[in-house]
């Protein structure tokens, strides 16, 4: 017996309906995917990629986690980049994160939620490099969503940091890191005016030769 059949439903239809629109749609999206871009979002199920900036199927590469968190040892998320900068050789990678994350919203509580509090430890730093300017604001609201942004700052500077941006950038390679939010109550994505495209741009801390 086929279980969750209304999901296998929903797939028939969809892949009707494009058909119609395109009857080769499948077959040419078979043959390669050379995507732009490489979207390093969250996980929350109301803010899918490819939906949000209306893209179809091989036009964007992406990769969710919760709260959009770019660890330089985590081996999932960097085999993304790697495969997505030096394979595919996307030209834009964004790192896109939502105002009213709930793991953003986690970081700034001192409750005790079992193991994904070592992934939350990540957004806790960022919360530590700003709790002057994070603590001087006055609603629970205004500080998740100042710690939002401030975390997407941070998840972008981590993706440029890594070796793979870094040597992709010495090898004369086209490529920028943005940093954008989403606006769940509206639909609506911002851009935080992070936009770095060359090795100059970052810290030298981290700039390798
Ligand atoms: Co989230």
């Amino acid at each position: 017996m086929r279980v969750l059949k209304h999901l296998f439903d929903n797939n028939k239809n969809w892949a009707l309906r494009m058909k119609e629109k395109d009857k080769d749609f499948f077959l040419n999206l078979s043959k390669q995917q050379s995507p732009e871009y490489l979207w390093i979002g969250c996980s929350d199920s109301r803010v899918p990629a490819n939906q949000i900036v209306d893209l179809l199927p091989g036009e964007i590469f992406v990769h969710r986690n919760i709260a959009n968190v770019v660890v330089h040892t985590d081996l999932n998320c960097l085999s993304v980049i790697q495969f997505a900068v030096e394979v595919l050789k996307v030209k834009h990678i964004i790192v896109c994160g939502h105002y009213g994350c709930g793991g953003v919203k986690a970081a700034l509580e001192s409750k005790e939620h079992g193991l994904i509090d070592n992934w939350l430890r990540n957004i806790k730093d960022v919360y530590r490099y700003h709790q002057e300017k994070i603590d001087a604001l006055k609603s629970e609201n205004e500080k998740i969503s100042l710690l939002c942004e401030l975390n997407v700052a941070e998840q972008a500077a981590n993706v440029c940091h890594t070796t793979i941006v870094q040597n992709a950038w010495k090898s004369g390679q086209q490529l920028t890191v943005h940093g954008w939010i989403y606006n769940i109550e509206d639909g609506i994505l911002k851009d935080l005016d992070i936009c770095i495209s060359s090795l100059d741009e970052i810290s030298k801390t981290y700039r390798l030769k």
